[in-house]
């Protein structure tokens, strides 16, 4: 991975849905290159070992508004800010079409992937006024284009932009931009174990359901966990310093 960001250990990250995914590899990426990094998840594994021993390791549910503002107490009677917030945890739900819409579960996907960032944005975007610093959002390319059977899904990827322009214009007089990444699919085991769900463990339906992702892209290939590092620490750092506001794709050019 490139070296992109100038930062150092004054650079201090909170990372949600930090254990697994994209959240892990964001945890090990700002890990190898000596940030502080707080990782915060519903739970996490046990390695305590390298990288993951220097990790701070913070078990909490985003949606639990008292226990997150517990959290950030604490992380501020440690750090004096945060210089990078990334807003990653979040959840995929079952497919359903809309006949078949089971109304709690679309709930619990708003519940999570949008009250859970937003209770993350606004206890947390306090400790970051000064010096200024970056928020940057996982949202998903069902930030702007629908697909079918996960309308919670997408309503609530939307919703993470909406969150994003809005955040970006109160934020930004404190020095604070505000963006979000879209990826395509990213073949983390959270994806593939939902593709083989879907596929009822058929290995040729599996084969075939990740050959039309790729075929449907410029790129004829799916992104990697690390190019939507890469575009995160993009947005994290100075080379980005003009960005505020924005929806960045990383899913080689969805057609
Ligand atoms: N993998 C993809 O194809 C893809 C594509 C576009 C967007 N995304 C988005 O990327 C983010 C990460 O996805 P991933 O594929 O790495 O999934 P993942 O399941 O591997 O990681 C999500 C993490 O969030 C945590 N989490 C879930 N609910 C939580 C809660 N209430 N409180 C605290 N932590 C919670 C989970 O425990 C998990 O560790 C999600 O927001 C997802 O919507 C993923």
């Amino acid at each position: 991975m490139t070296n992109s960001t100038l930062i150092n250990e004054n650079h201090i990250v909170l990372i949600t849905g930090g254990n697994s995914g994209i959240g892990r590899a964001l945890v090990e990426f700002y890990s190898e290159k000596k940030s502080i990094v707080y990782s915060l998840d519903l739970h996490h594994h046990d390695q305590d070992e390298g990288i993951d021993s220097q990790v701070r390791k913070i078990t909490c549910d985003v949606t639990d508004e008292d226990a997150m503002s517990a959290v950030i107490n604490e992380i501020s009677a440690q750090v004096p800010y945060i210089s990078t917030l990334l807003v990653n945890a979040g959840i995929v739900p079952n497919w359903s079409d809309t006949a078949n819409l089971d109304i709690t579960l679309f709930e619990k996907v708003l519940r999570i992937n949008v009250l859970g960032a937003v209770i993350t944005l606004k206890l947390a975007a306090p400790l970051m006024k000064r010096p200024g610093g970056s928020i940057i959002f996982t949202g998903s390319l069902n930030s702007w284009k629908g697909d079918p059977n996960i309308a919670s899904y997408v309503a609530s990827k939307h919703a993470i932009f909406g969150v994003v322009k809005s955040a970006a214009l109160d934020l930004g007089r404190d020095g604070i931009r505000v963006n979000a990444v879209a990826p395509g699919p990213i073949a983390t085991q959270a994806l593939t174990d939902r593709v083989a769900k879907r596929c009822a463990d058929d290995l040729t339906a599996i084969d075939q359901t990740f050959e039309k992702l790729r075929s449907v892209t410029a790129l004829q290939r799916i992104a990697t966990v690390g190019e939507v590092v890469s575009a995160i620490d993009f947005l994290a750092s100075e080379n980005s310093s003009g960005i505020t506001g924005q929806l960045i794709n990383v899913d080689c050019g969805v057609l």
